[in-house]
């Protein structure tokens, strides 16, 4: 697939940018929230615990989280699944043990208007290392691993592509600082935009359609929320 409306998602973007919009009692009620919320996956490969954010367990929270994301990206919608009872889920988070790989979240429908990927560190230290390169297809998982490439997604499944690949050697040096769990040749062509040096009270409001993933660097676990939005 490939969006429709790209003209449209293109004049909505710009470069990422951090904010401080929650105080710090209100990211110690986001970590309560966490650790109330039901469990959905455990993705044992990845090494990732995610729960979405279900309405209704704190509903002033819902509320604050809502608004001040408005505040931030004027009208938008969530675009992060439904739950059973068809109520927007409100991010997820994502508590991870081993860096995540190269993807991009950028949806699984085609007529979708695709705008932020609102990310807010709970547990650090931890980095998101964003190229220039982005990508208009659904969302996906970069490799040149032949298994990989050839899995069939299941729907709601990132497909698997090597399509980000370019010749041009990527930075030696960068990617023994920051993407050693990441292959090198994997990374052909790709120019680095930002590295978000997650910090806890702080907010990255980012483009949904930058190849991304995360930094080497992880202290145990990193625990983060990320919200996907719409217009
Ligand atoms: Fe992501």
């Amino acid at each position: 697939m490939r969006h429709v409306h790209l003209d449209k998602i293109k004049s909505l973007e710009n470069a990422p940018k951090k904010i401080n919009i929650f105080s710090e009692k209100e990211i110690k009620m986001i970590q309560e929230l966490y650790n109330i919320l039901p469990e959905i996956t455990f993705n044992k490969k990845q090494n990732v615990r995610k729960k979405p954010w279900q309405q209704n367990f704190n509903k002033e929270l819902d509320k604050i989280y809502f608004n001040r994301l408005k505040e931030a990206l004027g009208d938008y919608k969530m675009d992060s699944l439904k739950s059973d009872k068809g109520e927007d889920y409100y991010g997820l988070f994502h508590e991870s043990f081993s860096p995540l790989p190269m993807h991009v979240d950028s949806g699984f429908d085609e007529e979708t208007i695709i705008y932020k990927q609102v990310v807010t560190p709970l547990i650090g230290p931890g980095d998101t290392i964003f190229f220039k390169k982005k990508w208009y297809g659904k969302s996906t998982t970069f490799t040149i691993d032949k298994d990989e490439l050839n899995y069939k997604p299941k729907q709601g499944q990132n497909d698997r592509s090597c399509a980000h690949l370019g010749s041009k050697e990527f930075d030696k040096e960068f990617h023994k600082k920051y993407l050693t769990h990441i292959d090198i040749n994997n990374l052909k062509g790709l120019e680095v935009e930002f590295i978000y040096n997650w910090k806890v009270g702080e907010t990255l409001i980012v483009d949904r359609s930058y190849i991304h993933c995360s930094s080497s660097r992880i202290n145990g676990k990193k625990l983060g929320l990320t919200t996907f939005t719409k217009k």
